[in-house]
């Protein structure tokens, strides 16, 4: 699958020949400044939760592109407040969308909307597909629930998990996060963009490698292949 970071929680990934862009924030984020925000094409745009560094530029995009915004039920219906004109609300659970079966799942965070609206309850997302599994955390700390993922969700081929910590899971935490999901293939997000979120990135890196894993640390604006 093709992986873009647009840097802090955003990037998009190519699959079932769609384009899903992840927590759009590009505009507010002074690390991705070389980021052309009018070119990002987007099918759908998946939101985790209702915190401003991750629907910073959601409204904008979903008007330009026409996308299908995803996210909990309330963002979902806030955008559509905005002038975003499709979307599909959900809460914790399955569907099948045409780019395959995508999850909303548990993260223990807040939701709240820039402009105080209730967001509902904040998410990540597994998505299982025919070219591949993957699972987005979100903004979470470690949970338990985590451990669901292998068990009874998805095989994973990768994930992206917070790193930067205060907000969410700093690294130690990912690092038994990618145990209890049984994945060895890790892409850090929501790290360095923020003064309380800056991060060593070698000190991450080997964190990882002593337990087995890899960390993928992406340049903003850099795409790879997952
Ligand atoms: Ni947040
Ligand atoms: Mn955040």
């Amino acid at each position: 699958m093709k992986f873009t970071f647009y840097g802090h929680s955003c990037f998009a990934i190519e699959v079932a020949g769609k384009k899903l862009l992840f927590d759009p924030f590009i505009t507010g984020n002074e690390l991705a400044k070389d980021i052309d925000v009018n070119t990002i094409e987007a099918d759908y745009i998946l939101v985790s939760h209702g915190h401003s560094d991750h629907v910073g530029d959601l409204v904008s995009i979903a008007k330009r592109t026409g996308a299908t915004v995803i996210g909990a039920y309330e963002v979902v219906a806030w955008a559509q407040k905005q002038g975003c004109e499709k979307g599909h609300g959900m809460n914790f659970g399955p569907f099948n969308f045409e780019f395959g079966e995508l999850r909303y799942v548990v993260a223990h965070h807040s939701s709240g909307l820039p402009d105080g609206s209730y967001g509902g309850n904040p998410g990540g997302f597994v998505l299982k597909t025919a070219e591949g599994n993957f699972y987005f955390a979100g903004d979470t700390c470690l949970t338990l629930d985590m451990q669901l993922i292998p068990k009874y969700f998805a095989k994973l081929d990768f994930a992206l998990l917070p790193i930067g910590g205060n907000f969410t899971m700093n690294v130690d935490d990912a690092v038994i996060a990618s145990q209890f999901i049984e994945c060895k293939k890790i892409v850090g997000v929501h790290f360095d963009t923020f003064g309380y979120i800056k991060i060593d990135h070698q000190q991450a890196k080997d964190k990882f490698k002593a337990a087995g894993a890899e960390l993928i640390l992406p340049e903003i604006g850099q795409t790879i292949e997952l």
